[in-house]
């Protein structure tokens, strides 16, 4: 981090002496001020709930400029990686700084590919879920059972163990899900396919059958790619910073990740794509394009508690990047399957079109999220809403896993502990039950 020149100087009202904060400059991006002393000098805390205005962390992996709508994973425009390269290239960069060169990408394919197998114990455990379990309930399970099995790579303070705990989350995470979604559909699981592309051999262990092959066409292995890569990560959202939170203590990456896709499972963060396609299912029922003027006065009442879903972002104040990506997406796959007149996109294109112009979310800058447009991506693929979130998750470990290793890594780190402002009860006395 560099210091900067200027010093940030904290005076209070009631006379108590002031007090100079350091001031670090990013290469890009908003200073940040260093209160790490301030309690020890002042006794005071900061308050800031929500973290509206406070970095958690140094990072080098992604910025994110929200007002400007940009998103660079080290450096390089999300644009540019989605057009000119693979989901595997992208976690290549992420987890070690660089775009690899061909042998690089090379030898890291063969060593993703090489561990897409899970343990076959795996499926047994699954058996203990009810076939109707949500598949985000499944997959927190199952990650999280993955130190139970993979022992010789649980030791976060080992970099050997990380890196294959690293690999291993990887390469296991489409094989997980889809064995999530195989269990219920009551169908058997289809084993990984390792001379398939990463996206391919998912679309394959989803779709296939022991008595039917699957076959994967390109412009859907492209658009599953492409959510892949526009997933993989997202600088200190609530789930990645929920893994730093959660590896802070040295648990192992495998509890760290499961953490994870508990958090993303939220419908304000990650589960909004279901929540958003099963919104456009409602609109569509209550008389679908007819009826939008009636929703959006639902979504403006401030007692409906009624969100449009897929729009809004708390740090993008202008259109999500990767938003303008999945459109262009959207309508490839759209094209390719014959579904352009799909009455669902059509609804979407209408309400998107409607709340761009509506004052109420042009004066709190509210556009349409990357959610808005994977949902229905992947409805047309042919993914179950429910499994929606679990494929985030599975495109997001690699952003989950290169943070979390960039935290053991800084020499900074400290297990995360939050303070409070405690507005609780002073001590008093516990009276004796019979005389309450
Ligand atoms: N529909 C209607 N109003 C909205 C929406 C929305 N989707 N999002 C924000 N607002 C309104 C709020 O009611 C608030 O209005 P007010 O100032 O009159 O009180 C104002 O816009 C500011 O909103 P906040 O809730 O303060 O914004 P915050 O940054 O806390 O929330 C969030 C961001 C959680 C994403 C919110 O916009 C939301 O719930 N959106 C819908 C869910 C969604 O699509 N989430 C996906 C996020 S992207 C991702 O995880 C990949």
């Amino acid at each position: 981090m560099t210091p900067s020149d200027v010093k940030a100087t904290l005076s209070f009202s009631d006379g108590s002496p002031q007090m100079d904060l350091p001031l670090y400059k990013g290469t890009i991006g908003p200073d940040v001020i260093d209160i790490r002393k301030l309690y020890a000098q002042t006794g005071k805390f900061t308050y800031d709930p929500g973290f509206l205005s406070t970095a958690s962390c140094n990072s080098t992996i992604t910025y994110i400029d929200g007002d400007k709508g940009e998103l660079l994973y080290r450096g390089y425009p999300i644009e540019q990686l989605a057009t000119n390269c693979d989901y595997l290239e992208t976690c290549y960069l992420l987890l070690y700084g660089e775009l690899p060169s061909p042998s690089q990408k090379e030898e890291f394919v063969n060593r993703v590919t090489n561990h897409t197998m899970v343990n076959e114990q795996m499926q047994f455990f699954l058996r203990g879920f009810r076939r109707d379990a949500h598949p985000m309930a499944v997959m927190t399970g199952l990650v999280g059972a993955l130190s139970a099995f993979y022992h010789d790579s649980t030791d976060i303070n080992n970099p050997e163990h990380r890196e294959i705990a690293a690999i291993r989350l990887i390469a296991k995470m489409p094989t997980l899900v889809a064995m999530a979604y195989k269990y219920t559909i009551g169908q058997p699981y289809i084993y990984p396919k390792n001379d398939l592309s990463y996206a391919g051999n998912f679309m394959r262990m989803m779709f296939a059958t022991p008595c039917e092959e699957y076959k994967p066409n390109d412009v859907l292995v492209r658009a599953m790619d492409r959510i892949f890569t526009l997933h993989a990560d997202h600088e200190q959202n609530a789930s990645t910073s929920t893994v730093r939170l959660c590896g802070s203590s040295g648990t192992n990456p495998f509890a760290a990740i499961a953490a994870g896709v508990a958090c993303l499972w939220g419908p304000a963060h990650g589960g909004a794509n279901e929540a958003c396609l099963n919104m456009l299912n409602d609109i569509q029922q209550m008389g679908g394009v007819a009826k939008i003027g009636e929703f959006i006065k639902q979504v403006k009442d401030k007692n409906s508690n009624v969100k449009l879903m897929g729009f809004g972002h708390r740090v993008y104040k202008n259109y999500d990047p990767r938003a303008k990506l999945m459109r262009e997406t959207c309508h490839e796959v759209l094209n390719e399957l014959g579904l352009h007149d799909d009455p669902l996109f059509k609804l979407a294109m209408e309400l998107e079109k409607i709340a761009l112009e509506d004052e109420y979310f042009v004066a709190r800058k509210l556009y349409p999220n990357v959610d808005f447009y994977s949902g229905i991506v992947q409805r047309a693929i042919g993914i179950p809403v429910p499994l929606f979130t679990a494929i985030f998750a599975l495109a997001r470990t690699v952003g989950w896993i290169a943070q979390l290793n960039e935290m053991i890594g800084d020499p900074e780190y400290k297990i995360g502990r939050p303070r409070q402002l405690f507005v609780g009860a002073t001590p008093r006395n516990v009276t004796p039950i019979a005389q309450r």
